[in-house]
């Protein structure tokens, strides 16, 4: 059978940046370190008065294809996976279709375009269309173009407000990929939840605090859902696990939750046991109170050990470098995370061909996904032809008079112009309204 996966990706940040401990920390009269420490977040990204979600998305799409050759007519499928669209009926798709149409001579008359909606897991089960549409034999030897795009903006004044950020992904999916192989393999946890909700608004209704448990019940179910399809994990499976990440500290808890599961009834546990004990047993216990309670215990016990602290800095930790720099980017944020996984294996010199990630996607509402990916043989030429830390260091620096003003000319309730921070260059750009309300974009040279 042939492979199946991510043959090459490309992202776009939004091109301006807050600066969370110099700029937002003193204006909230917070200390710095809640967000560089606690939160694990230095700045977030942010469009500049041209960019939104069609602009980002089309400019990531133009990278891709210009660097892996294509021509439209090699994409038969083009999928935008967003939580920020402005339109109930017109599909980001064809906007982002329309875009590409204007510089490349073919055209997508022949490609089925779609948008996906659900919160951040979106862009993974995009992937998934177009992963089984390719394995049903429905492609005519076509890829499929997967593109998740956000812009993270959260009310003035939300606690969600230091998590913000704006950027795109561009995912090519295909058959013998260059990049990662997807696993057949996916465990899934689902519920109706309400923490985190958009109801026919533009910034969301957050219950901040569930929705951290809420991520981590989902994601603890999708784990054992895994296992149940691809057997026991053990710790030294994985090279790294990119999981979705708002913002680096809720990974952290992530991690910890899921090495307590994983290192159960393996030889990590006894090696453990004389230092910190077994892990408590619900059979052992009479009360659930007692049993939560020396289950947080030896969680703390557990997060100080050099066994968990050597693991979490082989396998976590990489895969946060891009996020702490650029927040959350909702439908993108969990594939950023397997890029810095794979940016910081090549700085390393790592030989990461064959090696496994365990990928862990979630979305709020609630529903988390779990699946494995193989690097490909050619992971490093993909990995070093990208350019995402110039994209980063490129970002204009907001002062927090600027940021306010960037918020509201991207609050739609708002009819607020603004000069750009910025100038567009070979790029596309926001180009004003059209007769029946159209977003409008043209390609700046
Ligand atoms: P908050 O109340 O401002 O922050 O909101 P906090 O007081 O909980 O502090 C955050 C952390 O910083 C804590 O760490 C503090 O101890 C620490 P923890 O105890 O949790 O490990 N801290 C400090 N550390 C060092 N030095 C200091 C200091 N001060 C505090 N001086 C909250 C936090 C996450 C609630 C807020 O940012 C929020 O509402 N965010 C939006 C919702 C969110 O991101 N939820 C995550 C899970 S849901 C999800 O991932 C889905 C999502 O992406 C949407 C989708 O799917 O579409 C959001």
């Amino acid at each position: 059978m042939t492979t199946v996966g991510i043959d090459a990706m490309e992202i776009w940040t939004g091109k301006l940046k807050l600066d969370l401990p110099n700029t937002f920390a003193p204006e909230k009269g917070e200390d710095p370190e809640k967000y560089t420490k606690g939160l694990g977040l230095n700045a977030s990204s942010f469009p500049d008065s041209y960019e939104d979600i069609v602009t980002m998305g089309a400019n990531a799409a133009k990278k891709l294809m210009d660097r892996k050759g294509l021509e439209p007519d090699d994409i038969g499928r083009i999928d935008v996976a967003t939580e920020s669209s402005f339109d109930n009926s017109k599909p980001i798709s064809t906007y982002i279709a329309g875009c590409l149409e204007q510089v490349y001579e073919g055209d997508f008359h022949h490609a089925n375009k779609g948008e996906r909606k659900f919160a951040c897991i979106a862009g993974t089960q995009s992937i998934d269309d177009a992963y089984n549409w390719i394995r049903a034999g429905r492609n005519r030897g076509r890829a499929a173009l997967v593109i998740a795009t956000d812009t993270a903006l959260y009310a003035r004044g939300d606690a969600g407000e230091a998590t913000q950020g704006a950027g795109a992904v561009a995912m090519l999916i295909d058959e013998d990929p260059d990049l990662v192989e997807l696993s057949m393999e996916q465990g899934y946890g689902s519920a109706d939840e309400t923490d985190f909700l958009k109801p026919n608004q533009q910034f969301p209704s957050v219950d901040g605090k569930r929705s951290v448990k809420v991520y981590l019940a989902r994601m603890r179910e999708a784990l054992e859902d895994f296992e149940s399809v691809a057997g026991k994990i053990h710790p030294d499976d994985f090279a790294y696990g990119p999981f979705h990440t708002p913002f680096p500290g809720m990974v952290r808890k992530a991690a910890l939750l899921a090495y307590r599961h994983i290192i159960r009834d393996t030889e990590v546990e006894e090696e453990l046991a004389e230092e910190i004990g077994r892990q408590p047993r619900q059979e052992a216990f009479d009360d659930d109170e007692a049993f939560t309670e020396a289950l947080r215990e030896y969680m703390d016990a557990l997060k100080g050990t050099e066994q968990y602290q050597d693991w979490y800095g082989r396998t976590i930790e990489p895969t946060l470098g891009i996020s702490r720099d650029v927040g959350n980017w909702y439908t993108g944020s969990v594939h950023i995370a397997r890029l810095s996984a794979l940016m910081h294996a090549a700085e390393q010199g790592e030989d990461l061909a064959g090696q496994r990630l365990l990928v862990g996607s979630y979305g709020s509402g609630a529903q988390a996904e779990i699946h494995a990916e193989t690097v490909c043989d050619n992971w490093l030429e993909e990995v070093e032809a990208l350019d995402v830390q110039e994209q980063i260091d490129a970002r204009y620096d907001l002062s927090w008079a600027e940021y306010e003003e960037v918020h509201d000319r991207h609050n739609h309730e708002k009819d607020k112009e603004l000069e750009e921070f910025t100038a567009p260059e070979n790029e596309f750009a926001f180009d004003g309204w059209g007769r029946m309300g159209e977003r409008k974009y043209r390609y700046v040279e």
